[in-house]
């Protein structure tokens, strides 16, 4: 496998998911506070006790023990998320909180004494709870500016050190969960009005991030994140390609916006057909024609689409039916390396524009045996999946990196469990919040040091 010399080899986590410290110097709560249970229960009126991610790994603490350990493995990136609202606090501050950014100056920091370079998002599923349950989230057009005073603050404080942005993570996820977006109503609930009109609001402000970044510093890389799905027809028959097609429709909609400036006309038709009417400014349309530099996506698995609603059986946490091909996860979560080379194919085909795949894994049970867990499963899907970035390489998919979820094991965004465990990294600590947080190379940790260290040719 021939990747190229300057590959961006690395590890993806989110604040929430990692950090813990959930109030520590001044920090407010998220939507994650009221999240104990992932999507598995609907978002309590309070924090509760037997949330996870209160503690999480306690990265907030332990940064530069797990940043050591990724420098062991050769990491050339690392994909972290800043907290919002531990920068401002409630979301809607005009001053940001000193004690957040200086959190952050000290990862940042310590990622480039070990010579990583850090990969920033700046939203991923933690929107500050104040937004969500004073504003509404998203559906209230507010949130532009102030996610843009966040924008702002963060990318000039770190002007030099962070290059490469991301605005939200898997933006088009919030057709299948809003409280991600702050917004506590199933899509159901909210209808087709409020829903797009959520979602312009955050098209128009990841571009206003975008459009600030190149101003605050033209060398500034700022990426779209999509959560990415290959949708195929479950049977041949051109019915099933036509739902597949829509399918995957929804999910362009959100890169064709953020590459080419503007809503695509099958959106704009479909807006029509439900009677939707988007309040769209002049200067909104302007602002979407601040375009990203890279594409950047997660990868897990594939579904299937058909036009016969009962085909099939039940699908998973992102819709479709299941492809009576491939096998699954202990999650449900079908597993299909091939689809990552599609899918690579299809976007650079599309949007013509670098790639960065910044989540892939697998999420397993493990078991940690004289200080350490033979995880081949894990090694197995990951060489998979890397075999497949190879192909798409060779197939002149312009890639620019890779970042493996949950390099280090963390609290999973679905379930919040321990136990759904991504790392090459074990932590000592269980779904009940019982353990000791002592971190343990599993036997992928040198799996991976090595695919890095020969840049892939060990796949
Ligand atoms: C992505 C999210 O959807 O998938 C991550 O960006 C998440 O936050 C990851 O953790 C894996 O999902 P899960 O539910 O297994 O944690």
């Amino acid at each position: 496998m021939m990747f190229p010399h300057n590959f961006l080899w690395g590890g993806a986590t989110a604040a929430n998911q990692i950090e813990g410290a959930y109030r520590a110097d001044g920090k407010g709560l998220s939507v994650q506070d009221v999240m104990p249970h992932g999507l598995r229960t609907p978002p309590t009126a309070e924090p509760t006790n037997d949330n996870l991610k209160r503690e999480a790994i306690d990265f907030y603490h332990r940064y530069r023990e797990d940043i050591d350990l990724f420098a062991e493995m050769g990491f050339k990136t690392f994909r972290l998320s800043f907290a919002w609202s531990r920068i401002l606090p409630q979301g809607d501050e005009t001053e940001p909180n000193a004690a957040g950014l200086e959190f952050y100056d000290r990862v940042i920091d310590y990622l480039l004494e070990k010579g990583i370079e850090p990969l920033v998002t700046l939203s991923h599923y933690e929107t500050p709870l104040h937004l969500a349950r004073h504003y509404g989230g998203w559906t209230n057009r507010e949130l532009i500016t102030f996610f843009e005073r966040y924008a702002r603050t963060v990318i000039e404080h770190f002007k030099g050190r962070v290059r490469y942005w991301l605005t939200f993570n898997e933006i088009n996820s919030v057709l299948h969960f809003p409280f991600f977006s702050g917004i506590e109503s199933t899509p159901e609930e909210l209808g087709p009005q409020k829903l797009y009109q959520a979602i312009h609001h955050e098209l128009v402000a990841s571009a206003r991030a975008t459009k600030l970044a190149h101003e605050i510093d033209p060398a500034n890389k700022v990426g779209c994140m999509i959560l990415a799905v290959p949708r195929y027809p479950l049977t041949p028959d051109p019915q099933d390609a036509l739902a597949a097609m829509a399918a995957s429709h929804e999910d362009y909609t959100f890169g064709d916006v953020h590459v080419r400036g503007s809503y695509p006309g099958y959106f704009l038709r479909k807006l029509k057909e439900l009677g939707v009417e988007l309040e769209m400014t002049d200067a909104d349309k302007e602002d979407l024609k601040h375009t990203v530099d890279y594409v950047s996506f997660s990868y897990y698995m594939s579904v299937c689409e058909s036009a016969n609603q009962e085909a099939g059986g039940e699908g998973n946490i992102i819709g479709g039916v299941p492809n009576p091909t491939l096998k699954a996860s202990e999650w449900g979560w079908q597993i299909d390396p091939v689809g990552l080379r599609i899918i690579l194919n299809d976007y650079w085909d599309r949007w013509q524009k670098p790639l960065f795949i910044v989540e892939n894994g697998l999420g397993a049970k493990d078991k940690l045996i004289n200080e350490t867990v033979e995880d081949d499963y894990r090694i197995d899907y990951l060489n998979d999946h890397l075999v497949q970035v190879g192909e798409a390489i060779e197939d002149g998919v312009k890639v620019l990196g890779y970042t493996s979820w949950g390099p280090i094991d963390l609290v999973s965004a679905s379930t919040a469990q321990m136990s759904k465990r991504y790392g090459f990294i074990y932590v000592d600590r269980n779904d009940d919040g019982s353990g000791s947080l002592k971190r343990y190379r599993k036997k992928s940790f040198d799996w991976y040091k090595q695919v890095i260290a020969s840049n892939g040719a060990s796949l």
